[in-house]
């Protein structure tokens, strides 16, 4: 092999990695890597989390999200609501926006950052909420102990989405509400194994013996799934 060759291919194979790292650790956001490299990325980056990088702004936050979980658990009385993988604690604060709610949430996430700017901004609603740095899979919570289950923007970070679900529904009471979110987009193509197509995600859900499963188009980049926790145990 002449020496024009070698460095030929070795710039290629530079660029293919170049290209690899790119995808995983730019477009997947690490998401093949594992929480080791997932939270940092997010904790690096948990100051400017809700005005950069997501630019949430409480009137959509309030239309897409708190009012109709609000009304979703008008129904129940002080509704004991988890968000899991919580990040900067965007839905205790759609939440806690809306007067219809009367409850409480409990925010989980592993990234410390992502915990500490959350607890700082919803310093206004005192007793609300709960902080806890925790996994997603296994979830630190008994069976049937919360009325609502969320996790948004998150299920294509962890390891394991469909054990993750699993988990959100084990400590869901019967007939709770579980809502979370599913990528879409051409992003969606390239998080190979973290997404869903519709009929696949509706599929899962029913096999973990959810109800009156609801798929709504949510935002660019994701699908908003809805689904009730069955009251009939599959023990
Ligand atoms: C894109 S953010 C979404 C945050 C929030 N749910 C939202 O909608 O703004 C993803 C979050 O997942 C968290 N995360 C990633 N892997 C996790 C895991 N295995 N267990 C718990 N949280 C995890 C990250 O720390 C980060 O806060």
């Amino acid at each position: 092999m002449t020496p024009i060759l070698l460095i030929w291919l070795g710039l290629v194979g530079l660029g293919l990695l170049g290209v690899l790292l790119y995808w995983e650790l730019v477009i997947a956001e690490g998401a093949h890597l594992g929480p080791r490299v997932v939270v940092p990325l997010y904790d690096r980056i948990a100051h400017r989390y809700d005005a950069d990088v997501k630019k949430f702004d409480p009137q959509t936050e309030s239309e897409i999200l708190g009012l109709p979980l609000a009304t979703e658990l008008v129904a129940v009385n002080a509704p004991r609501v988890l968000d899991v993988a919580c990040g900067t604690g965007r839905t205790a604060r759609a939440l806690l926006r809306e007067v219809a709610f009367d409850g409480t949430i409990v925010s989980a996430d592993l990234g410390r950052r992502m915990l500490m700017v959350g607890r700082a901004t919803c310093a206004p609603w005192p007793g609300r909420v709960a902080w806890v740095q925790a996994a997603a899979c296994p979830l630190p919570f008994p069976a049937d102990a919360f009325d609502c289950v969320t996790c948004l923007e998150a299920l294509e970070f962890l390891p394991d989405p469909r054990a993750a679900l699993a988990e959100c529904v084990r400590v869901l009471k019967p007939g709770g509400l579980l809502v979370i979110t599913n990528r879409i987009g051409w992003q969606a193509h390239l998080l190979f194994g973290k997404t869903f197509s519709a009929a696949a995600l509706r599929r899962l859900l029913a096999d973990l013996g959810l109800e009156h499963i609801r798929l709504e188009a949510w935002t660019t980049d994701y699908d908003l799934a809805w689904a009730r926790k069955s009251w009939i145990s599959r023990d």
